[in-house]
């Protein structure tokens, strides 16, 4: 174990991570300059038509260091995005050490500061690596004082480098090596084995990433899943070198992988603990907790497909991802479908285009919502996951809204946009620092309803680029908030109907129903649309009825443009929903996330 060392690498995105990552495993000899190109990117695509995903979760090196050793160095994989940060904790509960990476013309951003502390809080050796030097811009004394100012760490120990250049890489693995310690862990003991990770591969079954605290694993061996108490037979071990390569058996201190016949990805459960089913540890790894939605969203049938496509769809899709939950749902407006949780819209967005092109799933997506827990007069707790279910008015006592804590680091010149902007989102400042002369990091507590819909595009707009965001669920908070129904000719559509600020209310209502006129097709007779609240009409806007046929235009001459013209229809009939006799695309139902 003396010669193991676990570590991962963290980054705001765009820093160099992969490029990183490459060059280490280049440098190391797991992959060949040539092979890199070639045999790699083969098997990958060979991987890939087998179903098996090609992420590298964890890969096995080999160091031969300055002091003559060798080290089994393994590289844990982070997921990049906020939507994961639970996952991203679990990885990093796994290693001893980071090298924490600040490209050098960009300086730290939020996604620095959140994994920092993130590394932190696992109690890991930090080594901080200022890359990209081989940029002309690169600015490696500001990176410096940032790194002592907002970091607390001493700037001497910042290795510089250059993924793209191949500059600093045996300095990075020689500090892997002397400044994170080695894996502690009793091989003795009885098996301990945290799980950061899991995908599925139609070959081996659903298969667990895992760092081995105590003990050891091998094939045979009788496991148990510590959360569901369920037992497997281990039919496999090994480490991704990077390919996935079997071994005999992984120990205390050891990352690979485990794969026991194991038929639903679901019985893996990122952050659970895996244990010996005859001589089982007593105490599992703490902090495991089950990965939770936080944002909600129907998900419908229409063009050709049918219910029962889409519920086998997500039956087949969510073997692959633990993470999405799905429950039945009907709509009077939309018929049967799904509520689904997703950790938050990246993962929404995922999970839909891969419904789409791998399931050739058509389907309509309602507007996301956050939880709302909902305190009636009876003094019951009510959580509200579909806006169409707020109990009325009359009953409630108060409505919780979720809120996150969120860092923005922007140049001091973009300050008052940005204050401006977080204003609109009724988001309470809570600090303001500056982290060098000319970069803030502001603090805030802000409505996650509010983040959902466009703010992060809107904070790019605000400071053409330059800020950063990032943000984690703190807690539920008293709002004063409504729902806002939308009418169709008269008639409520249920799968339209969401919460809103008191405030916001007539302008987004305003602005819902000229967007949704925008994009409603005109029909063959008038569409009248209205934003209401209870039966209050706070906004209304007519789309005219059709007066000629797309065709008559064409006179039966010119055929390809027929062609065309019918094709178009086509396209954008794909994402429509009969709704009585009116026929909504599906930009319709996302209005609301462009409405403010
Ligand atoms: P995500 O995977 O999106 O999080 O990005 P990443 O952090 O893995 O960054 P990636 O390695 O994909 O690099 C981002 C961009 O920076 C790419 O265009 C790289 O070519 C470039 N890049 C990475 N490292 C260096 C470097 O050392 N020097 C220069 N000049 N460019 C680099």
């Amino acid at each position: 174990m003396e010669h193991i060392r676990n570590f991962s690498i963290i980054a705001h995105v765009d820093h160099g991570k992969s490029t990183l990552a490459d060059r280490l495993m280049e440098f190391t000899g797991a992959i060949e300059e040539r092979e890199k190109k070639d045999q790699l990117l083969d098997t990958l695509d060979i991987e890939r038509e087998r179903g098996i995903t090609i992420k590298l979760q964890a890969v096995r090196l080999k160091y031969k260091a300055k002091d003559d050793q060798e080290y089994t160095l393994h590289l844990i994989d982070t997921p990049g995005h906020v939507d994961f940060g639970y996952e991203v904790s679990r990885s990093l509960a796994a290693c001893e050490g980071a090298l924490l990476l600040i490209d050098a013309t960009q300086g730290i951003e939020a996604q620095t500061i959140a994994t920092f502390w993130q590394a932190l809080e696992q109690d890991l050796e930090i080594i901080p690596v200022i890359n990209k030097i081989d940029l002309p811009s690169a600015d490696v004394d500001r990176i410096k004082e940032q790194i002592a100012d907002v970091l607390g760490l001493d700037p001497e120990e910042a290795i510089l480098a250059s993924g793209k250049a191949g500059i600093g890489i045996q300095d990075i693995l020689e500090a892997i090596v002397n400044r994170i310690p080695p894996p502690k862990g009793e091989e003795n003991k009885p098996l301990k084995a945290l799980i950061f990770d899991s995908y599925y591969d139609s070959y081996r079954g659903a298969v667990a990433f895992v760092r081995i605290i105590d003990g050891e694993v091998k094939k045979g061996t009788k496991i148990k899943l510590m959360s569901t108490g369920k037992e497997f037979e281990v039919t496999e071990v090994g480490a991704q070198m990077p390919h996935m390569t079997q071994l005999d058996s992984l120990k205390a201190g050891d990352v690979g992988y485990i794969a026991a016949a194991i038929k639903d990805v679901r019985d893996i459960r990122i952050g659970d603990t895996i244990t010996d089913a005859k001589n089982p540890t007593e105490e599992p790894v703490p902090g495991f907790r089950p990965a939770k939605p936080m944002v909600y969203a129907g998900l419908y049938p229409t063009g050709s497909t049918l219910f029962e496509d889409l519920r086998d769809a997500l039956e087949k899709y969510s073997i692959n991802d633990a993470a999405l939950t799905y429950e039945m749902e009907s709509s009077p407006a939309l018929g049967l479908g799904f509520r689904c949780g997703f950790l938050g819209l990246l993962h929404m967005e995922i999970v839909q285009e891969r419904l789409e092109r791998e399931y050739d799933i058509e389907l309509i997506t309602t507007a996301p919502n956050v939880i709302y827990k909902v305190l009636t007069k009876k003094g019951e707790e009510i959580e509200v996951r579909n806006p169409a279910q707020m109990p009325d008015p009359s009953q409630i006592d108060k409505i919780l809204e979720p809120y996150i804590e969120a860092n923005i680091i922007t140049p001091n010149d973009y300050v008052g946009a940005v204050m401006q902007l977080v204003q609109e989102k009724r988001g309470v400042q809570r600090s303001f620092e500056y982290i060098d002369k000319k970069t803030v990091l502001l603090r805030y507590d802000i409505p996650m309803a509010e983040v959902l819909f466009d703010f992060h595009d809107k904070l790019k707009t605000a400071t053409r680029g330059y800020a950063s965001f990032d943000y984690e669920f703190k807690d539920y908070r008293p709002g004063d908030l409504v729902k806002m129904d939308i009418k169709i000719n008269g008639e409520v559509v249920d799968a339209l109907s969401f919460i809103v600020h008191r405030d916001k209310a007539y302008r987004v209502g305003r602005n819902i129903v000229d967007k949704m006129r925008e994009v409603i097709p005109r029909q063959l007779f008038e569409v009248r649309i209205q934003a209401v609240i209870g039966s209050k009409v706070v906004a209304s806007a007519r789309v005219a009825p059709l007066r000629k046929d797309v065709l008559a235009k064409c006179y039966g001459g010119d055929i390809t443009r027929k062609k065309k013209l019918l094709e178009k229809q086509k396209k954008g009939k794909k994402r429509m929903k009969q709704l009585g006799k009116v026929e909504l695309p599906q930009e319709a139902f996302l209005s609301i996330l462009k409405a403010e």
